[in-house]
């Protein structure tokens, strides 16, 4: 399990570390949120949400975007009945552990969630009482080039995390028509868009806040 490569041009600093500081999140007791793409394609609508989610990060919060869910293996209970997870699984766990918040994105397949996604959630929903989803708090985006925006993608997403043990926060953020969003290049440059892109990660950062000062 890896992070995608740094990418260029004028947002590229915005990718790993969302604020200017310098310092690590862990030095300046920031919020660390790991963004997951359903969409495993290099040219992603829904990764482009998730690169404009770290360009406008709040100050002090960190996204960084997950790769490699292409690589998991199946869920397989002979799997997970090993003494030590496949090496893929177990560092997907150890990411999502590390993240106070987690951002998904995910494109709609069928009506759906792609089949890629629905397996990490159900690798990260296990083992039961100390799965890595427990209690996480987790918001959804999604894109489509319909005028749906994904929203049957992003209410099923929703609900299996909840069944999960997420703590799912906000609403489905539906982005509708993305391609005439986005420029050449594959950004999300449109705007309004980008600004409710923001609120939601506004939203999801305000709640894991919330959520860490209660416990
Ligand atoms: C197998 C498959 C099924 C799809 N089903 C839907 C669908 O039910 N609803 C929809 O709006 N788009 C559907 N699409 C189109 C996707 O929304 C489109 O490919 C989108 O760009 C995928 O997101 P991405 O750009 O992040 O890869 C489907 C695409 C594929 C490959």
């Amino acid at each position: 399990m890896t992070t995608s490569p740094e990418p260029s041009g004028p947002h590229a600093s915005a990718w790993r570390q969302a604020d200017a500081t310098g310092a690590e999140p862990a030095e300046r007791g920031g919020l660390r949120v790991l963004a997951v793409s359903g969409s495993l394609r290099r040219g992603s609508t829904n990764t482009a949400l998730l690169r404009a989610a770290a360009e406008l990060a709040p100050p002090g919060t960190t996204v960084e975007l997950l790769d490699g869910l292409g690589e998991l293996p199946h869920f397989d209970a002979d799997l997970e009945a090993l003494d030590a997870p496949p090496p893929t699984v177990a560092a997907l766990r150890r990411r999502v552990e590390e993240a106070d918040a987690l951002l998904l994105a995910t494109p709609e397949y069928n009506g759906s969630i792609p089949g890629a996604l629905k397996n990490a959630v159900d690798w990260l929903s296990r083992p039961r009482g100390a799965a890595a989803l427990a209690g996480k708090p987790v918001a959804v985006v999604g894109a489509s080039p319909g005028q749906y925006g994904a929203m049957w993608a992003q209410g099923d997403l929703r609900r299996v995390l909840g069944v999960a043990g997420a703590r799912v926060i906000g609403d489905e953020l539906p982005v509708a028509r993305v391609s005439a969003l986005l420029d050449e290049d594959g950004a999300l440059v449109d705007e309004a868009a980008r600004g409710r892109i923001a609120a939601q990660l506004r939203l999801l950062v305000d709640g894991a806040t919330a959520l860490d000062v209660a416990a």
